[in-house]
């Protein structure tokens, strides 16, 4: 199953960047640059951004770490060419990809001053998403911020229809996401708050070790 899943992403990683401009608009990354602030990272930290896709958060990201560095993983290679030729069309020196997988990651307990997830979270099904935060806390330094950002239940009727079809197609555990994230995170992290972003469409959560 997963093994198909890396495959489909490996397949959208040519449309992604292009969808996402499409469907959000917001070429200026002001929502990965809100996520990012958040994270209230500091220079010199060293920064995991999980599920990294194209590398949008983690290259964003490395603008606030320049003496630091930022590592962007994803289980989809396809994605992690992506976010390469994306760092190095920005000159960026300090950001690095590498192939893994949320529910195991290649790194040593208390690794990492921040981790951040952009709209992942809610695609690591089954026990996954359980591992994934779970190593989350462990590679996190004690006290240090995980910071999440995914779509808010949307006001439109339609598109609500559409979001609510897509959890459906998830399985009763899509539905038991929505309900029961903040639950699931303060079961892991403390300090877990949860804010909606001025455009009403994106929800950010951050959580302490
Ligand atoms: C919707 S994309 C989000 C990408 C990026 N974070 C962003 O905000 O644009 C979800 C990403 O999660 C990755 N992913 C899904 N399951 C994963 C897993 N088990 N381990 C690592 N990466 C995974 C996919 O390859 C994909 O790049």
């Amino acid at each position: 199953m997963r093994r198909y899943r890396r495959k489909y992403y490996d397949f959208f990683s040519h449309f992604y960047d292009w969808i996402i401009n499409l469907h959000s608009k917001d070429r200026s990354l002001s929502l990965r640059h809100y996520l990012a602030k958040k994270t209230g990272a500091r220079d010199g930290d060293t920064v995991l951004d999980l599920c990294t896709g194209t590398g949008s958060v983690a290259t964003v990201m490395s603008e606030y770490v320049p003496k630091g560095m930022v590592v962007g993983a994803d289980f989809s290679m396809g994605m992690l060419i992506k976010a390469r030729e994306k760092a190095r069309r920005k000159g960026l020196k300090n950001v690095f990809f590498v192939a893994a997988d949320a529910a195991s990651l290649p790194f040593r307990p208390d690794a990492f001053d921040v981790v951040t997830c952009s709209h992942a979270i809610y695609e690591l099904t089954g026990q996954t998403r359980k591992f994934a935060l779970e190593e989350i806390k462990r590679v996190l330094r004690r006290g240090a911020p995980f910071c999440m950002m995914e779509h808010e239940e949307p006001r439109q009727p339609v598109i609500r229809f559409l979001y609510h079809l897509r959890l459906r197609s998830m399985g009763r555990e899509g539905r038991q996401i929505v309900k029961n994230e903040m639950q699931e995170l303060k079961s892991i992290f403390s300090e877990a708050t949860r804010e909606i972003t001025s455009t009403g469409k994106t929800k950010l959560i951050c959580a302490r070790k």
